[in-house]
């Protein structure tokens, strides 16, 4: 019998690999996978793991990261603004962190840092452009589809964040992403993704990145041809005496004022909300399931 079931799918092969490339006749950064399995595990779990490009400086942004740690930093005195950005110490988890949208990285990132957003910038794009090209969408539909990310707007933070160790709390309680993508570079081990219903260890694999999707990119590929999971991840509770946890995430989002249109494969309209609607629904969801 037919079910509508989807396909199961385990960590137990471990996640797949990507590589970003550029496209010899389009000079277009590209996302490949070695086969058509890796990249339908991809799309299942939600999550891969990226071939760091030899383009990117992670050392250094590494260093700059680390260096937060140190009381007397000067970019912990970046001040706060709204409840997104600056250096914020968060409550409810572990995390503590640098936060910044791209408007605020020459202001407040040294240069190079703020190219490295830049590079972080172009693989996101490649990514959500590999999304769209699964889906079916026609291409003339992306840049509203996603609020204009996929051709280089939208709104994207560049944070760096360490674990607080003297809370005992989660390092992050178990979520979704709201955004599009999530590009993470972690130092030491501690990120679990739900499959299944259980919590699997994702390893730290030294020159790789780690990328998941999120809400907004599963909300606007649902009436395509392939639609991407919002994978469900945790951070475990880090301990002094665990090697320190530094991250450096990158989150591709859509902009909040903004509107996600879903399509399908005609370029029809199936379906939009407002960003802010979406993440309010998600926001009351996430409540709900912590009560
Ligand atoms: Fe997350």
């Amino acid at each position: 019998m037919e079910t509508c079931r989807r396909q199961a799918v385990s960590v137990n092969e471990g996640l797949s690999i990507a590589a970003v490339s550029c496209d010899e006749y389009s000079g277009e950064q590209r996302l490949s996978f070695d086969t058509p399995e890796d990249l339908d595990r991809a799309w299942k779990l939600g999550i891969f793991y990226l071939k760091t490009p030899d383009y990117l400086d992670l050392d250094r942004a590494r260093q700059f990261g680390s260096e937060l740690i140190s009381a007397d930093s000067p970019h912990r005195r970046i001040p706060q603004y709204g409840e997104l950005e600056g250096f914020i110490a968060l409550e409810n988890n572990q995390q503590t962190k640098l936060a910044l949208s791209r408007p605020r990285w020459e202001q407040h990132y040294p240069a190079e840092i703020t190219q490295f957003g830049r590079w972080l910038d172009g693989i996101g794009i490649a990514i959500m452009r590999a999304v769209f090209r699964q889906s079916g969408i026609p291409e003339a539909r992306w840049d509203r589809a996603s609020g204009g990310y996929s051709s280089g707007k939208g709104t994207a933070f560049l944070n760096f964040v360490h674990y607080d160790t003297r809370n005992p709390d989660w390092g992050l309680h178990p979520h979704t992403d709201y955004g599009f993508v999530t590009i993470l570079d972690a130092t030491a081990p501690g990120l679990q993704i739900e499959v299944n219903g259980e919590f699997d260890d994702v390893p730290v694999r030294p020159g790789h990145l780690v990328i998941n999707f999120g809400e907004a990119l599963r909300f606007i590929t649902e009436h395509s041809d392939r639609a991407v999971t919002a994978v469900r991840h945790r951070v475990v509770s880090q301990r002094a005496t665990d090697p320190v946890r530094h991250g450096i995430v990158y989150f591709a989002n859509p902009d909040l004022d903004g509107m996600l249109w879903q399509f399908d494969v005609r370029g029809e309209v199936k379906g939009s909300s407002s960003v802010e609607d979406l993440f309010a629904l998600l926001e009351k969801n996430l409540i709900q399931s912590r009560n």
